[in-house]
């Protein structure tokens, strides 16, 4: 299923306006402990002239990884060069890819996930002593050529921090997990992009616009750019809270940012697996999605609101979940005596 959702955490063709990334640390809202971190490791390494110690950002699409792997480089006073994955196919590419880096760059390999073995088997000694070994020439004559690089800094970005191999996460120096950012923290965010796209707005306006973001700084830009042209069309260019309410309803997006397709995965637990457990490669099949779909994008925002859990015998859906669709909480689960 490719339907287009407004509210999807993943990036999208009309997400490419960069006016509103964030430039440098103290302009990166939210996060607080991640950058504090950081601004340590990045005044320490600059005081001793050292590279930044290879770091590893994970968590969920649009909290600003990618951002903050810019921002990293920015702060460190140095280039970067954007890869991904996927995109190094050959370790050939990635002996390339690091002997052409300068002293203390950052290399950022997003999805790093989605690394092949042996391409990652190039990156150990390189993040490890700084150098790159390959084979040439094949049989008899093969022999193995060792290269020293500059020290530079990987910075490694994934949503899937389970599917990172162990000796891979193991070499980076600091690993840090991105949080869903809190309301505060996105009321900051809609404001900060109201104000840089000049966009008219009452502050009940925003506020409504932040409450339906799910945590998500690239959902709230998009909502926002939503809301605008709503406003634009349908009444005098501004954001009020009602035209906020009523442009979000119009895109169905509920007053906690949750669309019809978060209301099919809590619904489908609830009415066809009576609550759960259900297993996820069962509950995607009922909803005519890919499991892992439902794992990178739906859960962890219904996860994060305690509207799902997972257990060992899969997801079930809480009595939050119950409440905010209007269905009864079943009285034999509330009565169910406890294992315990
Ligand atoms: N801390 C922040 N403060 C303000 N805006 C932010 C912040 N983090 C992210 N953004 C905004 O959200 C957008 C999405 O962030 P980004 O592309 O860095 O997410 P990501 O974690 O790399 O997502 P993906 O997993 O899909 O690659 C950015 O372009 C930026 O405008
Ligand atoms: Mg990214």
């Amino acid at each position: 299923m490719t339907e287009k959702r407004v509210v999807s955490p993943k990036k999208q063709s009309d997400d490419l306006d960069t006016s509103l990334r964030p430039r440098s640390l103290d302009d990166y809202v939210g996060q607080e402990a991640v950058k504090d971190n950081l601004r340590i490791a990045i005044t320490a390494s600059r005081q001793r002239g050292d590279a930044l110690d290879h770091v590893l950002l994970y968590g969920p699409p649009g909290l600003g990884k990618t951002t903050l792997a810019n921002i990293i480089a920015t702060e460190m006073g140095v280039r970067i060069k954007t890869t991904s994955g996927p995109a190094i196919e050959r370790p050939g590419d990635m002996v390339a890819t690091l002997t052409q880096l300068r002293e203390h760059d950052v290399l950022f390999v997003d999805e790093i996930h989605r690394l092949g073995r042996i391409v990652e088997e190039v990156l150990y000694p390189a993040m490890e002593d700084f150098f790159v070994s390959w084979v040439v020439d094949k049989g008899l004559k093969a022999r193995s050529m060792n290269l020293s690089i500059k020290p530079f800094t990987l910075i490694g970005a994934t949503t899937r921090f389970g599917m990172v191999s162990p000796p891979m996460r193991d070499r980076f120096g600091s690993v840090h997990r991105l949080e869903f950012y809190d309301e505060q923290a996105m009321e900051t965010i809609v404001n900060r992009s109201a104000h840089i796209l000049k966009i008219e707005a009452e502050p009940e306006g925003l506020i409504e616009i932040a409450k339906r973001s799910r945590g998500t700084p690239r959902i709230a830009n998009r909502l926002l750019r939503q809301v605008r042209d709503f406003a634009q069309v349908m009444a005098d260019n501004i954001v009020t809270a009602e035209i906020a309410q009523e442009s979000l309803s119009k895109l169905e997006v509920d007053a906690i940012g949750l669309d019809k397709l978060d209301h099919r995965v809590l619904t489908s637990i609830i009415e066809k697996f009576d609550g759960g457990p259900v297993g996820l490669n069962t509950l995607a099949a009922s909803i005519n999605e890919e499991s892992e779909t439902i794992e990178e994008v739906y859960e962890p925002y219904l996860l994060q609101l305690g509207f799902l859990d997972r257990t060992t015998r899969g997801r079930v859906a809480t009595q939050r979940a119950y409440e905010h669709l209007g269905i009864d909480y079943p009285k034999d689960i509330q009565s169910q005596p406890s294992l315990f």
